[in-house]
């Protein structure tokens, strides 16, 4: 099992539950690069998409730069050229090795990173242990976004190494198989539509600070909704299927301007990872080539084609307003996160068929797929970032993205909360993401 949910805030104050998370959590980083070979986790095959070695440097990376630089005694980089090569984006602490060439780094090797990941994590951990109470005080909130910062880039060195293995011809697999996925009592590929209704009103949204959060989930604000529906399951590859059947992908009315040009462009005819053979559809997955699920919910969709695909269906994309109400007040309870202590030994890393939820609940809102919106990802009134580098973390990327909602199956467990906010370009296919549909405002009730 994984460890509690980091967002007990409070449990800051217990020094050695703070040892145990940061351990375990490090240590799932780990557990997931276990899997892969150490050539698997040197190449990168896209600017988007970086290496497995440099996520696992970067997140090292991350916790020297922001606590042991400001907080060790007697600080000495672990290596002078390491903050150069695994800075991400932070132009307040200094230059940095390009992004879209972080795959042309065969030094350090593998061995080198790990060393240094636990270097790191050592003297992390006494810090941790030994610092009085007023540097704690300030180390403990940076901690807290180190470990979130650590738990994004697990996803991201799932879907990273995802896509870079799907380039192979022979299909490599990351992750050993799985136990077989649960089966379902309703197959969502052949249930019709099942709408859950919402009314509309004035309702707050966003993290209240009581647990952690990103700075770009605050501060609480208002938003009005119109009455809405949504769907209780998001979009299958079964319903995604018969929208390729009936010719969505080539029929311009359906798509946005700046969609229909990307599809153009890539030549795209159907998700990232399918592929159909004589013996049908087949998806590459993190375990390998699979015939497709057509009961499991679609993923790897641009927020193009997820809102071509809702224009075909007679329905349109949610608001994240939408999502976080329905998450808040109508959520059936079920979750589907990563476990990477689970992975290689039967865990998951791919989404599994949503049960149909008891009438007026919605499941599929916690894990499983990120859900596309049609919000625009942007400052909440009032929004200010952080003082310092740390500022960058979120702020500056407010612009020509949308926001996802939901988390996804490579999210992992206790790293997600309703209030969450991704955000991707619209054309990004390589996060494990989908869609569920919206209706409304219409006159739901008389
Ligand atoms: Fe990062």
């Amino acid at each position: 099992m994984s460890h509690p949910a980091l967002k007990m805030r409070a449990m800051l104050d217990d020094r050695d539950w703070v040892v145990d998370a940061f351990s375990r959590i490090r240590d799932g980083t780990e557990r997931l690069a276990a899997q892969l070979h150490p050539e698997d986790m040197a190449i990168q095959a896209m600017p988007d998409a970086s290496p497995t070695k440099w996520h696992l440097a970067h997140t090292t990376w991350f916790f020297e730069e922001f606590i042991l630089k400001a907080f060790e005694p007697d600080f000495a980089p672990h290596h002078e050229a390491y903050g150069y090569l695994f800075n991400s984006y932070y132009d307040g602490v200094g230059p940095r090795w390009a992004r879209p060439d972080r795959g042309l780094l065969s030094r350090p090797t593998v061995a080198d990173v790990f060393g240094y990941r636990e270097a790191v994590t050592r003297r992390t951990r006494e810090l941790i242990e030994r610092s009085g109470e007023s540097d704690w005080a300030a180390i403990a909130p940076i901690l807290e976004l180190g470990l979130h910062h650590e738990q994004q880039h697990q996803e991201l060195i799932c879907t990273d190494i995802k896509y870079a293995l799907s380039l192979n011809p022979i299909a490599p697999t990351a992750f050993a198989s799985p136990e077989p996925r649960p089966t379902i009592a309703n197959d969502p590929e052949t249930d019709d539509i099942a709408w859950v209704s919402f009314n509309g009103g004035l309702f707050e949204f966003g993290a209240d600070g009581a647990d952690f959060h990103f700075d770009n989930e605050g501060p609480r604000r208002r938003a009005y909704l119109d009455d809405f529906e949504l769907a209780a399951t998001p979009v299958t590859n079964g319903d995604f299927l018969a929208f390729i059947n009936d010719g969505g992908y080539d029929d311009p009315r359906l798509w946005l301007s700046d969609g229909w040009d990307w599809r153009k462009a890539r030549a795209a005819t159907r998700p990232l990872y399918w592929r159909s053979s004589d013996n049908g559809w087949s998806e590459f997955t993190l375990h390998g080539e699979r015939p497709l699920d057509r009961a499991a919910p679609a993923s790897h969709l641009s927020a193009y084609e997820a809102f071509a695909y809702a224009t075909w269906a007679g329905a349109r994309a949610p608001t994240e307003f939408e999502l976080e109400l329905a998450t808040l007040t109508a959520h059936d309870g079920a979750a589907e996160f990563l476990d990477p202590h689970a992975i290689g030994g039967g865990g998951r890393a791919h989404p599994t068929p949503v049960a149909r939820p008891a009438a007026g609940k919605v499941g599929g809102l916690a894990g499983g797929v990120w859900e596309w919106t049609t919000s625009a990802y942007a400052a909440y009134p009032g929004y200010s970032p952080p003082d310092g580098a740390i500022g960058e973390y979120n702020g500056k990327f407010m612009s020509s993205q949308l926001t996802l909602r939901g988390g996804s199956c490579l999210t992992p467990e206790g790293h997600w909360r309703p209030t969450y906010r991704n955000f991707f370009p619209p054309a990004a296919q390589w996060q494990c993401a989908g869609l569920r549909l919206a209706r409304g405002p219409v006159a739901l009730r008389v």
